[in-house]
């Protein structure tokens, strides 16, 4: 097996070689491969995570912004809540990748974390029709190689799942300006909830955060039919809590998942490996999702 392998990897998938890819079983891998590319395009779905997932960790030097953070902007906050952001993101961020707690543990910080930035946003009076300056003036950048996932997805007409725990209108916003929107595109996210004249007021439904995905993915991810046909599903993702993005595919026959290990990287590569199939190390780039794309369809 491990002959035909090294064949396929460096014959058909060479991306899987590289020395930032790492996997516990490349076994698992490839047979679960195999048999995705069996069924072909019309069994498979993708469900993604979107920040620091589909967009990058770092772009020149600079942390790109996730979509609560395009948010931190003067177009839309005062600078007192500006300040505010800043350090609540810098309190709370860490505990979220912190290697030495567990989801149970860091699960009440990141409800507060939510809900205080929630609560200012609301207090600050976000008005709609500032959203898409808003995302336009920032440093929002997607992998590169992410317009063409999202272009072979459509083509192939393979349903993509996008379970965000960020904002959804600023995430739309972004997939809408990168031309990447496609009608194949379906997203479970944090949306906000404007007034008659625009003003946000609140936000809709459950919130959605890094270590509850379980319970959106129960209840919306399986409400949605077009991805009940689609029993082999490749799910990426950036952070532990994004594994259980499928749960809510009950006839699920094949998983394949691929994490983004950016941040804290030795720290936390063990629990990575032993959580996810294949482990991109420090990649910024959609190289490998699209090589895997290219294999199964
Ligand atoms: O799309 P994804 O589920 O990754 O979006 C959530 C991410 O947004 C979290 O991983 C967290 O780091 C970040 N976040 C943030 N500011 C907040 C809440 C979450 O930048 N107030
Ligand atoms: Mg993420």
């Amino acid at each position: 097996i491990l002959a035909i392998w090294h064949q396929l990897t460096k014959t058909e998938i060479p991306e899987l070689t590289r020395v930032s890819v790492m996997m516990r079983e490349r076994s698992r891998v490839e047979d679960t491969m195999y048999a995705m590319q069996k069924a072909g395009a019309g069994s498979l779905q993708v469900i993604s995570d979107f920040d620091m997932t589909l967009t990058k960790f770092a772009h020149k030097g600079k942390r790109v912004p996730t979509t609560h953070n395009i948010l931190n902007n003067r177009l839309l906050i005062d600078d007192d809540s500006t300040v505010k952001m800043k350090k609540l993101f810098n309190t709370y961020y860490p505990i979220e990748i912190d290697a030495s707690l567990s989801p149970e543990e860091k699960l009440p910080y990141m409800v507060e974390w939510w809900t205080k930035v929630h609560d200012l946003l609301i207090q600050q009076r976000i008005r709609k029709d500032e959203l898409a300056r808003a995302v336009r003036d920032s440093n929002a950048v997607l992998r590169e190689g992410c317009s063409a996932f999202f272009d072979c997805l459509a083509e192939q007409r393979v349903p993509l799942l996008i379970f965000s725990a960020g904002v959804g209108d600023i995430l739309e916003e972004v997939i809408r300006q990168n031309h990447v929107f496609h009608p194949n595109v379906h997203i479970i996210s944090n949306y906000m909830d404007f007034d008659h004249i625009g003003v946000l007021q609140a936000f809709k439904g459950q919130l959605i955060h890094s270590y509850n995905k379980r319970a959106g993915a129960l209840s919306q991810g399986a409400a949605l039919r077009e991805l009940h046909g689609q029993p082999n599903v490749l799910l990426l993702g950036d952070s532990l809590g994004d594994l259980s993005m499928a749960d809510g595919v009950s006839t699920a026959q094949n998983i394949l998942t691929v994490g983004f290990l950016n941040d804290q990287v030795e720290e936390r590569k063990e629990s990575f490996l032993n959580s996810f199939d294949i482990v991109l190390l420090r990649d910024e780039t959609m190289d490998v999702p699209n090589a895997i794309l290219r294999f199964i369809v």
